[in-house]
């Protein structure tokens, strides 16, 4: 099957499966405050995420990849989403335009309509340097997200077998580029370990992609004969996965993704520890039933709400969010417990 048409079937089978919403947010409540001295129009939105700084904590994370028409039609509508509403934008993986220079142009049409906005390139851990500098001079990136998708990898009939050497060739891309990389997961979640190894061969953000939301295995035993169901199920939860990693003793900017549907999980994962939050089959499936300018209407309400949160809490700013206090209980509370992490 030729990537473009498997890419296809990803999109589809995103929308059609669906969000699993086991993300562990509801694990974790806010603790009310009734004296919060804060005023709605007082609250900042603006995040730092390492070296990078943007008026909004919301990113739009990788979806479209495999070339053609398609991805350049989603590249152009989301990047457009994007600079509307003053959100980060990742494309999904370059490859196919790294192997076929003839299908650049379905990339760099995110550029061409953001001249200035913040663009991450994509691009797996199989990529090599010059890969990875081809990918971020295709749209002029300010960032490089290198996802880790093994177990997608295992239950795609296709996929890849042999992951030996990742962690070597992200040291090199890391210590060849003149952006951030940010490593990503892709919905299984990031651990504590696996975050120490990246953050001690210098990766500057760590998007922990965790279990919860699109689901990567389930997508691909829709797609063949579900051979490896036990895959259903596997993966660190969002909640779970943002506290493994900001249980690192150096800190690493964290960006929460997984399964986030609203204010409240990106409010929850800012206090978890994350400096950012972003979504991907969600904005998708309102895209693509829905319509450009309803996803424009749910990105605004998402920042009027997260303020309205913000206001109840007492935090002005997102750094002052990090710090709010939250209850952990159920599955996340025993896992949490289990790891050793407060
Ligand atoms: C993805 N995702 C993804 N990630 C990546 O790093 N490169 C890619 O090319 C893609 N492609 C892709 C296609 C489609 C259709 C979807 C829905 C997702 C994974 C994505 O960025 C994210 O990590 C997961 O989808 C989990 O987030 P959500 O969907 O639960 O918000």
């Amino acid at each position: 099957m030729s990537r473009a048409k498997r890419k296809l079937e990803h999109i589809q089978h995103a929308i059609s499966t669906g969000q699993d919403k086991t993300h562990g947010l509801d694990d974790i409540t806010f603790v009310h405050q009734s004296l919060p001295n804060t005023s709605v129009n007082e609250i900042d939105l603006q995040t730092s995420i390492g070296e990078l700084s943007i008026s909004s904590p919301i990113f739009i994370n990788a979806m479209t990849g495999g070339g053609g028409e398609q991805t350049r039609k989603v590249n152009r509508l989301l990047s457009e989403v994007a600079k509307e509403c003053g959100l980060g934008m990742a494309v999904g993986s370059q490859m196919s335009a790294i192997k076929d220079p003839g299908e650049r142009y379905t990339y760099e049409v995110v550029r061409e309509v953001n001249p200035t906005g913040v663009l991450f390139a994509n691009l797996g851990s199989e990529a090599t340097v010059d890969n990875a500098l081809s990918a971020i001079d295709m749209i002029e990136a300010n960032g490089i997200q290198i996802h880790l998708n093994v177990i997608q990898e295992l239950a795609m009939p296709e996929g890849e077998r042999n992951f030996s050497g990742a962690l070597s060739r992200i040291e090199k891309i890391v210590n060849s580029v003149q952006v951030p990389v940010i490593v990503k997961e892709v919905g299984f979640g990031l651990s504590t370990e696996t975050a120490y190894q990246l953050r001690n061969i210098g990766v500057s953000i760590l998007d922990i992609g965790g279990f919860g939301g699109t689901n990567f295995a389930r997508i691909e035993n829709n797609r063949s004969n579900r051979r490896l169901d036990f895959f259903d199920e596997w993966g660190i939860t969002t909640a779970a996965s943002i506290a493994e990693v900001s249980n690192l003793t150096r800190p690493i900017p964290i960006i929460s993704s997984g399964g986030l549907q609203d204010a409240l999980d990106i409010a929850k994962s800012i206090a978890l520890g994350a400096s950012a939050a972003a979504f991907a089959g969600v904005f998708l499936k309102i895209l693509l039933q829905e319509g450009q300018e309803k996803l424009v209407e749910h990105i605004d309400q998402m920042k009027a709400d997260l303020k309205y949160i913000m206001t109840a809490l007492g935090t002005r700013s997102i750094n002052e969010l990090q710090k709010s206090p939250v209850i952990i209980k159920g599955e996340t509370f025993h896992w949490l417990n289990q790891r050793g992490i407060d």
